[in-house]
């Protein structure tokens, strides 16, 4: 077995891992970036339907649910969205804004992983993929990580191995356990950014594959006012994933499917001869149409209904009330919430209080961003942070 000295070990190449690998290496410091997948940055890879929605334009704190609210401040301010835009600038790299600030790379996010990657290399670190990291251990006051064919003693040590969410393409609980190895709490995790299910009695069968374009999904007193999409087991879509993150079990979420408005103005130029299928059908999907007027159990022209009867209506448009069954998991959840405590950290620095010399950053710790960009603007700032101080 050899064993190497290095000034820094970083154990994660995913999108924090590298940025903070290659800010350390700007510093002069010698980096050594571990990662046990075979492929370099998957996730970037996969993120953003392949055009990566690397950050997003209106990147405040407020974006982010932690057990510290004010923990991912000082990072993201020191490291911005703008930042970040230089860099892609230097690349050469365009990007476009979908919707919302959410910010995608023109030229895709394998564009994002060559520009990280180059700038890694940059700073002349050392790559070690396809090696799991088999122990990790205080040296001193540095530390020892152990991989298969070499031991690394190094005096800064950064934890970058991410959530838990996508388990097929290498998240592990890693982070977690060296924390805890390390004395320092773990919030509970969750999935996060992640479709929910319902009973079967609670959703129309037939509804699957129907798209609102526009609803507000709430939960307590957090909304979220974008697109929902029913499946065959739940719902998914923008609005829903948003909620998932702040959702308990137990709770329900209510669905607005005519944000803003009542009844009466969305049927104001409406026949009052025409059916109520019809007309409803104009409002919102016709699917969905057709499965609400089955559970009216009659089928009239409008001008037969009552006022009372079309405030049920309303009722159930404006306040579709549900309590999801769970998640559909790690599996197919976008990111992890809650993880390692930021209440052993040093938001300064990222920089473990009760042992010096030892980071984390990115998805492992207990900041999680909203759908849009703001979970890798974590990763970008965190890594930049921890890249400055290891
Ligand atoms: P990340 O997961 O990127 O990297 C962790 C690295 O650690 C991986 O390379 C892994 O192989 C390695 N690792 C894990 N365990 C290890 C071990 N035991 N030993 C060695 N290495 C280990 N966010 C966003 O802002 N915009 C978007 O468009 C998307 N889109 C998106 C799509 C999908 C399908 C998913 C699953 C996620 C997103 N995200 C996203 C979320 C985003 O991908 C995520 O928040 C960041 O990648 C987190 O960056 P990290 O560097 O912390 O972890």
């Amino acid at each position: 077995m050899k064993v190497r000295t290095t000034d820094v070990v970083v154990i994660g190449a995913g999108a924090a891992g590298m940025m903070c690998a290659a800010t350390a290496g700007a510093r002069g410091r010698e980096v050594v970036l571990i990662d046990h997948a075979e492929k370099l940055a998957e996730k970037i890879r996969i993120s953003g339907g392949g055009r990566c929605n690397f950050t997003n334009l209106h990147v405040r704190p407020e974006c982010y649910l932690s057990r510290n609210p004010h923990y991912c401040k000082s990072a993201l301010a020191r490291y911005t969205q703008h930042d970040f835009l230089k860099m892609m600038e230097r690349y050469g790299l365009g990007w476009h804004e979908k919707t919302l600030g959410q910010l995608f790379c023109d030229q895709g996010s394998g564009a994002i992983i060559d520009m990280l990657k180059a700038e890694v290399d940059a700073g002349g670190a050392t790559w070690r993929m396809n090696t799991p990291v088999t122990a990790v251990g205080r040296l001193g006051e540095g530390f020892e990580v152990v991989t298969p064919e070499e031991t690394w003693h190094c005096a800064s040590l950064v934890i970058a191995s991410g959530g838990l969410s996508i388990p097929q393409i290498g998240a592990t609980a890693f982070g977690y356990e060296l924390a805890r190895q390390f004395g320092l709490e773990i919030v509970a995790t969750t999935p996060a950014l992640v479709p929910l299910t319902f009973q079967p009695q609670d959703l129309w069968d037939e509804l699957a594959g129907v798209a609102v374009e526009d609803a507000i999904v709430s939960t307590g007193k957090t909304h979220f006012r974008e697109a929902i999409l029913l499946t065959h087991r739940g719902v998914s879509g923008p609005a829903i994933l948003q909620i998932s993150s702040y959702w308990q079990p137990g709770q329900p979420i209510v669905i607005d499917l005519l944000p803003e408005r009542g009844l009466a103005d969305a049927l104001a130029g409406a026949s009052r001869d025409a059916l109520l299928v019809n007309v409803l059908g104009d409002i919102v999907p016709k699917r969905l149409a057709q499965a609400i007027v089955a559970t009216l159990g009659e089928n009239r022209p409008l001008k037969q209904y009552t006022p009372k009867a079309l405030q049920q209506l309303e009722d159930r448009l404006k306040r579709w009330q549900v309590v999801p069954s769970g998640t559909v998991g790690y599996k197919k959840a976008e990111v992890t919430c809650g993880g390692v405590d930021t209440a052993g950290l040093d938001s300064r620095s990222m920089m473990a209080r009760q042992v010096p010399g030892l980071f984390f950053i990115g998805e492992v710790v207990d900041v999680t961003g909203w759908l849009g960009g703001y979970n890798f603007q974590w990763a970008w700032s965190s890594g930049f942070v921890a890249g400055s101080a290891a």
